[in-house]
């Protein structure tokens, strides 16, 4: 396959030539190595590493330090996507200076080539200090991660007309700020289509509906590797959980049985 490497650039004409944009998380370098043999055009090095391999509830203990870590790894196994690193929470809201030095150090150590914030038209003025210092910014509204405790847990935005309109002047803010893409997340279809058809950046959803102009998901959801999680929006593409668990018991049943290492797994 002859296969670019994905730009900022290319991912605003996907919008206009009404192509699809496929972006899925990943924390580490196997998985960003096989993401090579596939065809992810954004890898997000999402703040979500907490929830998932780190174990924590949410995902406010994330680092800066995590993240650099992280996407550190992914870069390294990277090749074609977009890397994307996201701010973790209380690194990029205290000051447009804040921001701007911790998106660096995302850029200049992590290797990533844009970054994520979390946040509608009140940070404006700090995504237009990181873009104006030549860093891309992908903005992300709607059902933001790091504000749990103010919503009260995983719910859908945008249900009245308050937080739609509120939505609707986020969306047009980022874009004028000088971010590349926005995500929505947990937001009505409707309010999603209004948003994607109002901007020039391309939207992407998750929990948003198909008007997107991509969608994301956390990989070990969409793997089906997170016991207990299935919301509604997610949709399971294996069954990596159950599969990895027959292979381990499979291991230790033959070591227990002395059946492994036979012959051909020895020297
Ligand atoms: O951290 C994350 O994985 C995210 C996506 C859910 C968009 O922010």
């Amino acid at each position: 396959m002859d296969r670019k490497k994905i730009t900022v650039t290319k991912l605003l004409q996907m919008k206009k030539k009404g192509k699809k944009i496929v972006m899925l998380t990943a924390y580490d370098y196997i998985m960003s190595k096989l993401f090579n043999e596939s065809s992810v055009d954004i890898i997000l090095v999402g703040d979500s590493v907490g929830n998932t391999v780190l174990g924590y509830d949410n995902t406010i203990p994330v680092t800066l330090e995590d993240i650099i870590h992280h996407t550190a790894a992914v870069a390294r196994g990277n090749q074609y996507s977009l890397v994307v690193a996201d701010m973790p929470f209380m690194t990029y809201k205290i000051s447009p200076e804040q921001a701007l030095q911790n998106a660096g150090r995302l850029i200049q150590e992590g290797h990533a080539e844009a970054v994520k914030m979390e946040g509608g038209k009140e940070i404006e003025n700090i995504i237009r200090k990181v873009v104006d210092a030549g860093i891309p910014v992908m903005g992300h509204i709607g059902f933001t991660p790091q504000s749990i405790h103010k919503f009260g847990g995983y719910k859908v935005q945008g249900k009245d007309e308050k937080t739609q309109k509120y939505l609707i002047e986020s969306a047009k803010a980022i874009e004028n700020a000088g971010a590349f893409s926005l995500v929505l997340e947990l937001v009505p279809s409707e309010i999603a289509k209004e948003i994607t058809n109002s901007i020039n950046i391309p939207t992407i959803g998750i929990g948003a509906g198909p008007y997107c102009d991509g969608q994301v998901l956390v990989i070990y959801d969409m793997l089906g590797m997170v016991r207990g999680f299935k919301p509604k929006f997610l949709k399971t593409y294996a069954n990596l959980g159950d599969e990895i668990v027959k292979a381990i018991n499979t291991y230790a049943d033959e070591v227990r049985k002395e059946i492994f290492p036979d012959k051909d797994h020895y020297y």
